[in-house]
C-alpha cells in the first residue's frame, strides 16, 4: 500500500527542510497532510499537496503569509517568516509561540477569564481594523504569547474585507466572505446570493466532470476539491483495492458504538493517497509520539479497547512479532480486521469485555507490551485492569486523567521508569513506562 511511501516522503521533507529536531506539534483532523510542526524558534505550517489537504479551505498558505504580513503591526498576531513551494510540498514560517496548545477557558478563574476573553477581542478589532477577518475563532487558534497577553493564529480561513464587514463576521458571528475576493466577480455576486452560489457550484462540477472524463486521475493542484466529488472519490477507490477495503472498514467503524456516543463517524481520521477516511482524532499525530519512543521490533503487543487496531497495524509494520487488538464492540472488530487486511498486516482480533466477570485476564498471556489508550475512563473496575497492566513489562498509556495522577497510576502499577511522549490533540498526556530501561529506538 502506499501509506508507507507517503510516510516515508514525510520523513524525509521534515528532515531535510526542518531538521532532524523537528517536533510535530499538530495534524489537522480534516487531512494528515496538512501538520504543524515546531523547528527550533519557529513553527512550521506543513502541507503536502492533496485532494483532501486542500478541501475546505480557504486559503493556500501563501495567502496566509500575505494576510500575516499585512497584520504585521498587530502585537497579537505571530511574526511571519517566509512562505516557500517546492513540488508537492508547501510550508509558512512562523514565531513560535510559547503556548502552542491554544488557551483553554474552562480552567482559569472567571474573572481571568473575562479578561482573557476581553483581550481576545481587542486583538480582533485591530485585525478587524486592518481589513482581515479571521474567520475561524475558537479557543485552539488563541494563545498566551511571552508577554502574557493573547495572541490570534491560524489564518487559514481569513479574508480581506472592509472592516466593519470583518467586525460583523468576526465579533458578530455573522456572514461570510470569500478569501481576497472582495474585488472578484464571485463575492460581488455574493450580494446576490442565490446567482453566486449557483455559478460556483456550476464552476465545480464543470471542473469536476472534465477532470473525470479525461482520466488524468487526481491533480495535486490548489483549487481541485476532487475529495468532494462523488465520482472522483469512488473512481479513486476503485482504483486501489485497499483503499476500498479501508473505506468499508471506516464506513463499519462510523455506524458501530465504538466511537464517541451518537456520534457516526470513526474514531481515527487518516490519510492514504490523497484520501481522507474522516474520525475524531487524527491518528498520525499520537503514532508520531509512539514511534519515536517504543521498539516493537520482535515483540508481541495486546492492544486494549483497540477500535480499529490502529497501534496493533503500525507496530506490526514496524517490526512486531504479534499483535492482539481486544475490544469490547464486535461491529468495530470487523472494521479493524479489515484494515489490518488493507495495510498488508495480520494483526488478531477478540471481542472481551474488560468489565466482565469472566477471567479475560487468564487468557491473555505471554505479551511483552501492553496498550491502554484512552480506554481505563470506559471501565468501572480500573483496578482490576491496572493489575493486569502491571504484569507487562512495557506499557504505553493514554488516560484521561490529568498528567499527575497518570503518572502515580503508572507508579503504583510498578512501572519505574515513565517517559512523557507528548500530549495529543486533546491535551492528553500520552506516556510510555517499562519496569526497568528497555532499549529505546529512534525512528
Ligand atoms: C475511546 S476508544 C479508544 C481507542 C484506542 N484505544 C485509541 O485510543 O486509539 C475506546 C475503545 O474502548 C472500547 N471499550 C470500551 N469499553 C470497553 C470494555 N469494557 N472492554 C473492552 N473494550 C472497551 C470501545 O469500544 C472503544 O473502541
Amino acid at each position: 500500500m502506499r501509506y508507507l511511501q507517503e510516510q516515508e516522503a514525510w520523513d524525509r521533507f521534515v528532515r531535510n527542510s526542518l531538521g532532524e529536531n523537528a517536533v510535530l506539534v499538530s495534524v489537522s483532523k480534516f487531512s494528515s497532510d496538512c501538520r504543524v510542526y515546531r523547528a527550533n524558534d519557529s513553527i512550521v505550517k506543513v502541507r503536502r499537496f492533496t485532494p483532501s489537504s486542500i478541501r475546505g479551505r480557504n486559503n493556500s498558505f501563501e495567502d496566509e503569509y500575505l494576510i500575516m504580513q499585512q497584520l504585521s503591526s498587530v502585537p497579537g498576531v505571530p511574526a511571519v517568516r517566509s512562505y516557500k513551494r517546492v513540488g508537492e510540498w508547501e510550508q509558512l514560517e512562523m514565531e513560535l509561540m510559547p503556548e502552542l496548545d491554544g488557551y483553554d477557558p474552562t480552567f482559569g478563574n472567571p474573572r481571568e477569564t473575562f479578561k482573557d476573553f476581553w483581550d481576545i477581542v481587542h486583538v480582533v478589532i485591530q485585525i478587524n481594523r486592518l481589513g482581515c477577518s479571521h474567520g475561524d475563532l475558537h479557543w485552539r487558534n488563541v494563545g498566551r504569547n511571552r508577554e502574557g497577553g493573547i495572541s490570534v493564529f491560524d489564518f487559514d480561513q481569513a479574508c480581506l474585507a472592509s472592516p466593519w464587514r470583518c467586525v460583523v463576521r468576526d465579533i458578530l458571528g455573522l456572514g461570510t466572505c470569500e478569501r481576497r475576493c472582495e474585488f472578484s466577480l464571485f463575492n460581488r455576486l455574493r450580494y446576490v446570493r442565490g446567482i453566486g452560489f449557483l455559478l460556483r457550484a456550476l464552476a465545480r462540477l464543470a471542473r469536476e466532470l472534465i477532470m473525470f472524463l479525461s482520466r488524468t486521475g487526481p491533480s495535486y493542484t490548489q483549487g481541485v476539491h476532487l475529495a468532494k466529488s462523488p465520482f472522483m472519490q469512488r473512481a479513486m477507490l476503485q482504483a486501489d483495492p485497499a483503499l476500498e477495503t479501508l473505506a468499508e472498514a471506516w464506513s463499519i467503524a462510523s455506524l458501530s458504538k465504538a466511537s464517541a456516543p451518537d456520534a457516526t463517524i470513526a474514531y481515527y481520521s487518516i490519510d492514504i493517497g490523497g484520501i481522507n477516511f474522516p474520525g475524531e482524532r487524527p491518528w498520525i499525530l499520537r503514532w508520531e509520539r509512539i514511534r519515536k519512543n517504543v521498539d516493537f521490533k520482535g515483540k508481541r503487543l495486546l492492544e486494549l479497547g483497540c477500535n480499529m487496531g490502529l497501534l496493533s497495524i503500525h507496530a506490526k509494520l514496524s517490526g512486531a512479532a504479534f499483535c492482539l487488538g481486544i475490544d469490547i464492540d464486535k461491529d468495530v472488530l470487523l472494521a479493524a480486521n479489515l484494515a489490518s487486511r488493507a495495510f498488508g498486516t495480520d494483526v488478531e482480533h477478540r471481542p472481551v469485555d474488560l468489565g466482565d466477570s469472566f477471567r479475560w485476564e487468564e487468557e491473555l498471556n505471554g505479551f511483552d507490551i501492553v496498550s491502554a489508550l484512552s480506554v481505563l475512563h470506559w471501565i468501572e473496575d480500573k483496578e482490576r485492569v491496572w493489575s493486569f497492566i502491571s504484569r507487562h513489562k512495557e506499557v504505553i498509556y493514554e488516560g484521561h486523567e490529568s498528567e499527575q495522577e497518570a503518572e502515580g497510576n503508572l507508579r503504583r502499577a510498578g512501572f519505574t521508569h515513565i517517559v512523557p511522549l507528548g500530549t495529543t490533540e486533546r491535551n492528553r498526556q500520552m506516556f510510555y513506562a517499562s519496569h526497568k530501561r528497555v532499549g529505546v529506538q529512534l525512528c
